[in-house]
């Protein structure tokens, strides 16, 4: 091989690698879902529900992370179509799961209407 043809054999490699370079970080760390509207943008009620989010669910799942703590993560959550347990994800199923309670997560059925909706409303921005 001709010195030419080796550096024109380089070059190919180098430009492969780098056309590959997007493919294997997304492989390592990629989520096809679109990330969470940043805390800083929030809307006023969206505000509050993130606050209801830190008080009565933060110790339990994380939101802004797709990796479970005590429980499934919720980041996307409404992204989804379905619940991790296969129902559907929708505001209904998350209110019945907060009010009711589910296998280890404890019933909140005392939760404030209004907070049920400013909460709602932030878990739809993750
Ligand atoms: C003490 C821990 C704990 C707290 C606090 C908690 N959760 Fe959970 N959550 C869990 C566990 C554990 C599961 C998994 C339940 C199962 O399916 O076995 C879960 C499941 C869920 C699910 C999935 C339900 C399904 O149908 O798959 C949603 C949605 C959810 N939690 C939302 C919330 C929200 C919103 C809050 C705050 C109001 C909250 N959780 C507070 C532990 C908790």
């Amino acid at each position: 091989m001709n010195n030419d043809s080796k550096k024109t054999l380089r070059r190919v490699l180098g430009l492969s690698i780098l056309c590959a370079l997007p493919f294997l970080l997304c492989l390592a760390g990629c989520d096809s879902t679109p990330p969470p509207i940043p805390l800083t943008q929030l809307n006023p009620q969206q505000a509050r529900g993130h606050q209801v989010y830190q008080a009565h669910c933060a110790q339990c799942h994380y939101d802004r992370v797709s990796d479970p703590l005590h429980g499934p993560p919720l980041r996307g959550v409404f992204k989804k179509q379905y619940l991790p347990s296969g129902a559907p994800a929708n505001d209904e199923r998350v209110t019945a799961t907060v009010l009711h309670g589910r296998n280890l997560m404890p019933a909140q059925p005392n939760t404030d209407p209004q907070d049920l909706y400013d909460l709602l409303a932030y878990l739809h921005t993750l």
